[in-house]
């Protein structure tokens, strides 16, 4: 079996067929995606909300996106990895973006890397992808700019929001990025905008036109209930289940339920006991 490549997933376009992508943050949920036959995994920089407890992404560093990258990595066998480069990480310099995107593909195993911001982001993108490190660029809300665009609110309704962002998605597809990233995006928009361009469009929260979907994987399995934004479909909703089974596990521990024999180990002669040598 081999991963999937760039040219894998702009072919998937020009057949339309659609891309499925899931983030994923350690090897666990990576094996378990890449079984279930997803054709990206991206390291979102979301980790900072998911798996770090924070309140927005900005203070997920270059090394915890390294980190998790090579995590992932470990566990895929089939699909495509992507991992964000995080806020401050490319927005110094072409140059600075460059030496962060290329530790994140030598040091995460990163094929790809993702960065946020159309126009503006268009120099580093052309950067990175002059030194063979193909980009997947992300517009629309834009997380890491949360504080710019006044809180998490869709992105494009009016008609000059939506020119902007149709001249972004033009921008980033010029400087070379091979895939958009489009969230929270107005479905007739995001439908204007991936018949606009050559490379695939993956939307979230951005209608069923995109050339595919990515949702957040503790999302889409239903880990938090509190959790529910218009675009979230949960799939399963396994918050209930697991704190059912880790309610069992402290009950049987207090009770002395568990462990059973089953398992538990033994001695070859479990008759005599150990002498004290000292
Ligand atoms: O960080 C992330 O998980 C993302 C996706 C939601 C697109 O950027």
């Amino acid at each position: 079996m081999r991963r999937k490549t760039t040219l894998d997933l702009q072919r998937m376009k020009a057949g339309n067929e659609k891309i499925a992508m899931i983030t994923a943050y350690d090897a666990t949920m990576a094996r378990l995606v890449d079984t279930a036959g997803v054709d990206m995994v991206l390291v979102g920089d979301s980790v900072g909300m998911v798996v770090q407890g924070m309140p927005d992404t900005l203070g997920v560093t270059l090394e915890d996106m390294i980190y998790h990258g090579r995590c992932v990595a470990r566990g895929l066998q089939q699909a495509h990895l992507t991992v964000d480069m995080p806020f401050m990480s490319y927005q110094v310099s072409p140059e600075q973006a460059l030496e962060s995107a290329g530790r994140l593909v030598k040091e995460g195993h990163a094929q790809s890397v993702k960065l946020e911001g159309g126009e503006r982001s268009a120099a580093a993108i052309a950067k990175i992808v002059e030194a063979g490190i193909p980009v997947v660029g992300h517009i629309g809300l834009t997380p890491q700019s949360v504080h710019t665009l006044g809180g998490w609110r869709v992105q494009g309704r009016s008609d000059a929001q939506a020119e902007q962002l149709m001249s972004d998605a033009l921008s980033v597809q010029a400087a070379g990025a091979f895939a958009l990233v489009l969230e929270m995006v107005p479905a007739e928009l995001a439908a204007e905008v991936t018949a606009a361009l050559e490379i695939p469009t993956i939307g979230i929260g951005a209608g069923v036109d995109c050339s595919g979907q990515v949702l957040v994987c503790n999302d889409l399995l239903g880990f938090d209930m509190a959790f529910s934004p218009k675009f979230l479909k949960r799939y399963a909703e396994l918050q209930d289940p697991m704190v059912a089974a880790i309610q069992a596990y402290v009950a049987e521990v207090r009770e002395g339920a568990f462990p059973g024999e089953e398992h538990s180990f033994h001695r070859k002669s479990a008759a005599r006991k150990v002498t004290r040598l000292y």
